[in-house]
């Protein structure tokens, strides 16, 4: 049965109030509206995520480049940012969970890193203000990078000769650039160069052949539904927190047994704030490339996007009665979410040499 969830977010009781009786019907009401609409909703992808605190040189990207797919900072030698956000997995490694260091496992799903600089702050529970906060802190995860404190880091990335130079150049007048900070800074100036635009921008930029008859039913369902009420902007999401199970749990509807409930409830939010407030409140994720990047949610609990679509308005908007088609025609519109891997992502760079340290 439907249990109702209070939550204060008022946005959340808007959507809820203004889709609660509307039949999923195509508005039929011409290119035009459905573009206007979608205008006052999204927006296109920028060029690049930078920002006047976070300027983008060539040299800074040429470094962070290097250094995302740089193994040898972690204590086992093995992990690097390419290691879990790979290039063959559209920044993913299309697993439920990650595996780190010394084969630990993650408690998560591991979100793409092509535009998640466009997001509002990382992570599912928001713990990281931007990707360079987040590509620093990384380096003392003992599930990551596993150093003791980011001197240790330090002085694993100072051990490989090659890459002083590149510092050099990427932050001219520092007396030491080669550190932990700009280690995060190069990164995040790499990641805020993955930008995947895709047909739907070219829709929202006056194209109207770039979306398919069927992608254009999917586009006015899912803001006719509500699915837009959370996934807005130009990223399609990663714009607020919201509640995960609002109008029903969460657990019971994707099928969880027993033993899954015994392992321990993801709670989101509530485990950085400690706030129960936060108990389930999780970053509304970003669907650019949703469609290439399963499995979904932050356990990667749901195998398929038509599954996940289905358990979205469920358990977000409780509504239990999308047909086949509505999830087919919603489904094909994520599809054209769907950008080409930036060309300076998909081929890997070479490293600069070092002598060996284990
Ligand atoms: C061992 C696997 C692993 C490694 C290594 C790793 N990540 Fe991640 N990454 C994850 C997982 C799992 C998450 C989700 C964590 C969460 O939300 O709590 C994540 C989340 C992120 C996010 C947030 C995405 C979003 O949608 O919120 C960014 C950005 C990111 N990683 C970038 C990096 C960078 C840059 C590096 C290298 C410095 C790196 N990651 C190394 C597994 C990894
Ligand atoms: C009330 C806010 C809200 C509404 C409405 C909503 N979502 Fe979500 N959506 C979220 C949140 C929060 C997450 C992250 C859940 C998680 O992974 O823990 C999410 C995640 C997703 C994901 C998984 C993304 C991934 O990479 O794992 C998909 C797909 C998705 N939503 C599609 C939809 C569709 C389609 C609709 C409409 C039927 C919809 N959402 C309505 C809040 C919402």
């Amino acid at each position: 049965m439907t249990r109702w969830t209070v939550l204060s977010a008022a946005s959340v009781a808007a959507v809820l109030a203004a889709t609660a009786l509307v039949p999923v019907v195509s508005a039929g009401d011409g290119d035009n509206s459905l573009l206007e609409r979608a205008r006052a909703v999204f927006q296109p992808l920028p060029k690049d995520a930078a920002t006047t605190a976070y300027p983008l040189t060539a040299d800074r990207v040429e470094l962070g480049r290097a250094l995302f797919f740089e193994s040898r900072v972690s204590t086992d030698g093995k992990q690097s940012c390419a290691n879990c956000h790979q290039p063959m997995f559209y920044g993913t490694d299309a697993l439920a969970t990650s595996v780190g260091n010394q084969g630990r496992a993650l408690p998560r799903n591991v979100p793409t890193v092509f535009n998640t600089a466009l997001q509002f702050v990382q992570h599912y529970g928001g713990n990281r203000v931007d990707v360079e906060e987040q590509a620093v802190k990384a380096l003392m995860s003992p599930l990551a990078y596993g150093n003791a404190d980011l001197a240790a880091a330090e002085t694993r990335l100072r051990a490989i000769p090659g890459y002083r130079d590149m510092f050099v150049k990427a932050f001219p007048g520092e007396a030491e650039p080669v550190t932990a900070r700009n280690w995060g800074v190069a990164i995040g100036a790499y990641e805020r160069t993955l930008i995947t635009p895709a047909p739907f921008d070219h829709f929202l930029e006056g194209d109207a052949s770039a979306l398919s008859p069927q992608a254009k039913r999917g586009l006015d369902k899912f803001m006719a539904v509500g699915c837009s009420g959370c996934h807005s902007g130009a990223t399609v999401g990663g714009q607020m927190y919201q509640k995960f199970g609002l109008t029903r749990d969460y657990w019971l509807a994707t099928g969880s047994t027993e033993k899954d409930l015994l392992k321990g409830r993801d709670k989101g939010r509530f485990h950085d704030t400690k706030n129960e407030a936060d108990a389930f409140i999780f970053k509304v994720q970003q669907l650019r490339n949703v469609a290439v990047t399963p499995p979904y949610f932050h356990d990667g609990s749901v195998a398929t996007l038509s599954e996940a679509v289905r358990v979205m308005a469920s358990l977000q908007l409780g509504r239990d009665d999308l047909s086949d088609a509505d999830v087919a025609d919603i489904v094909a519109f994520l599809e054209s979410l769907t950008g080409a891997v930036p060309a300076n992502f998909a081929a890997v760079p070479s490293l600069p040499p070092a002598p060996y340290r284990n």
